[in-house]
């Protein structure tokens, strides 16, 4: 049993992940696609980056608080989704939604979860959440899960874009990852027609691969707003502005999908400036540090989202661990606010950052 109080910073919880995990999860967890030069580009982009801090600014009354889509949050650290908690935890998605819930923030739940949309709502009653959607081409499984998110208190709708099919993960290959029997994912078995849950490769095939722009609206008749993630161009950032998005997430599926991309981190500026205040911009990929968050505050980010380094938190202590993980980012943030000389979110600035 870890000592969650020996482990000072997320490269800590990845350590002893490491340490924990079967050899065909963390494989799955940690992996990218092709070659991985993008799952590593996301991390060394935020190396290159240089912080420019001002000082004699009244920092005394320092908070990471901000809102995202006008909902409160304790600070611009968001969970992004990700598949499979069961497999890291029997806390599941639930213990990770408490743990986002706790740390005063959104937890994403994913279509590829263990865990059922009402099911999150019932473990988690007062977590902030909103819903990952992929869109199968079976439209009514897709309606129904939006139904249930809708009614079970999700506050937004978070379309991936990016995964028309799987990237070639090849750690996954050479370990022959597949989901064991017994750990089901309710959505996913819908999609297939109630048989057995198929691998996460498989999954994709039930996807719908004609999907255009008009999805956004047909996803906004739901009511809720319809964040679209896995932007990573000026002009699908405003595309995504003139389909009616709320809010768009730069990202590259934490380098999952197609290698060879550029960091999400060196696109963000590009989108923000396409979308021109129009919605809000979130970036993923790579976040490890509270200064990473800052660069990205610095560059017009309003929020990050962070998706292995809360899988590691799960994985080494359920839903503890993922309450660790987070609380570590939100003091590492606040400190960093201290040292850069910006008391909240909104005083960062792109002359905070080169
Ligand atoms: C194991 C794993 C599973 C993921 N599953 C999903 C998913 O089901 N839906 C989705 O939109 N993104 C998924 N993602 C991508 C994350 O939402 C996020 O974009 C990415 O993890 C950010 O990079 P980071 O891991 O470096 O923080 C997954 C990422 C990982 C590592």
């Amino acid at each position: 049993m870890v000592d969650l109080e020996h482990l000072v910073n997320l490269g800590d919880f990845e350590a002893a992940a490491a340490e924990q995990l079967a050899e065909g999860l963390l494989a799955y967890y940690g992996g990218g696609a092709g070659d991985e030069r993008t799952l590593g580009e996301n991390l060394a982009a935020f190396t290159r980056r240089r912080l420019r801090p001002r000082v004699l600014t009244d920092v005394s009354g320092v908070s990471a608080a901000t809102t995202v889509l006008g909902a409160e949050v304790s600070m611009p650290v968001l969970v992004a989704p990700t598949a499979l908690h069961r497999m890291a935890h029997p806390d599941g998605e639930p213990g990770m939604a408490r743990a986002a819930a706790e740390a005063g923030t959104v937890f994403c739940l994913s279509t590829l979860a263990t865990t059922r949309p009402s099911e999150v709502a019932a473990g988690a009653p007062a977590a902030p959440r909103w819903f990952q959607v992929y869109c199968f081409r079976d439209r009514a499984v897709t309606r129904a899960l939006v139904d249930e998110a809708v009614d079970s208190g999700f506050g937004a709708l978070v379309l991936t874009v990016d995964a028309p099919r799987a990237g070639r993960r090849e750690r996954d290959v050479r370990t022959g990852f597949t989901v064991p029997a017994d750990v089901d994912m309710p959505a996913v078995r819908a999609a297939a027609g109630g048989s057995v849950t198929p691998t996460p490769a498989e999954f994709f095939s039930l996807l719908d691969l004609t999907l255009d722009w008009s999805v956004i609206g047909e996803l906004s008749r739901s009511g809720l707003p319809v964040v679209v993630k896995g932007i990573q161009t000026a002009e699908d950032a405003a595309l995504a502005c003139e389909h009616g998005a709320a809010a768009i997430v730069v990202s590259n599926h934490g380098g999952r999908q197609l290698d060879g991309v550029a960091a999400s981190i060196d696109v963000l500026p590009e989108a923000v400036e396409a979308v021109a205040g129009r919605l809000e911009v979130y970036v993923d990929g790579g976040v490890r540090r509270g200064t990473d968050v800052l660069v990205a505050l610095a560059l017009g980010a309003r929020a990050v989202l962070i998706g292995r380094p809360m899988l590691w938190g799960l994985a080494v202590g359920g839903e503890a661990g993922a309450l660790r993980v987070l609380e570590l980012l939100k003091a590492e943030v606040e400190l960093g606010l201290t040292l850069l000389g910006t008391p909240t979110p909104a005083h960062v600035t792109r002359a905070h950052v080169e």
